[in-house]
């Protein structure tokens, strides 16, 4: 199964949503060893729902909090969007990091608490520049596995998405050479934590309709975290439609 995954970030307003979803739903026909998914920024989920309903397109949420409900001004409830019909969680996305001090073991709570409401959870992983250029990848890389899943569930439904932090919105991908060695340090360690080997891992960073079909021909790459080309139905539906 592989797993294509929009990530829209604070793009697009409830109508954009909408129209969108025409758009996508009129281009793409479902495989049934494909699976297509939207992060929609949380004020265009209710829109995002309602258009993908009974069409097998899963919907889940940019970013959520460890606590349901409370004083917790400004954040994201996981039950509400469970209750919406979200499948999905992303965690741990780098700009959640860098720009908003999200830490690991925040992150944990996160992974464990939409498990425990029935979202699946995706965390994202990955090295800046520099860390990869003083070859430091594989330990940033461990250690934020280590401690973003340290409260996870085994049993549960769990997807990772690796985007190294240097290829995210600025058109350089990953060589191809690069990626495979990285997704297989990646299995490794998910295995060495005792995650099941059917864990998917995604790829994100720059991918585009011309990089994805090489890339998702590499082995432990399970799909595609998208940001930039899956704002348009077209471009998003070419990487979603790739040979696999
Ligand atoms: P781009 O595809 O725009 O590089 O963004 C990747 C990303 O951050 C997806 O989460």
């Amino acid at each position: 199964m592989k797993i294509f995954a929009a990530n829209w970030k604070l793009h697009k307003n409830p109508k954009e949503t909408r129209e969108f979803f025409q758009e996508f739903k009129a281009l793409c026909s479902l495989r049934p060893q494909t699976k297509v998914l939207f992060f929609p920024q949380a004020i265009c989920l209710e829109a995002a729902l309602t258009a993908v309903s009974g069409t097998g397109i899963s919907c889940g949420a940019q970013n959520i909090y460890f606590e349901s409900k409370g004083a917790f001004t400004g954040e994201n409830s996981a039950q509400n969007a469970k209750e919406m019909g979200a499948e999905w969680a992303l965690i741990g996305h780098s700009e959640r990091r860098s720009l908003f001090g999200e830490v690991d073991h925040g992150l944990a709570k996160k992974v464990a608490h939409a498990q425990s409401l029935g979202l699946s959870p995706m965390l994202c992983i990955g090295e800046t520049l520099d860390q990869r250029e003083k070859g430091e990848t594989n330990s940033v890389l461990k250690l934020q596995l280590v401690q973003g899943l340290s409260l996870a569930e085994k049993s549960k439904p769990l997807a990772i998405a690796y985007e190294p932090v240097w290829a995210i919105g600025t058109g350089k991908v990953a060589s191809i050479e690069q990626v495979r060695e990285t997704h297989q340090a990646v299995r490794q360690m998910l295995t060495e934590l005792g995650f099941s080997t059917s864990t998917p891992i995604l790829y994100g960073g720059s991918v585009k309709k011309d990089n994805a079909k090489d890339l998702i021909q590499i082995p432990n790459v399970d799909g595609f975290l998208v940001g930039g080309a899956s704002l348009e139905p077209k471009s998003f539906w070419d990487i979603c439609s790739v040979d696999v």
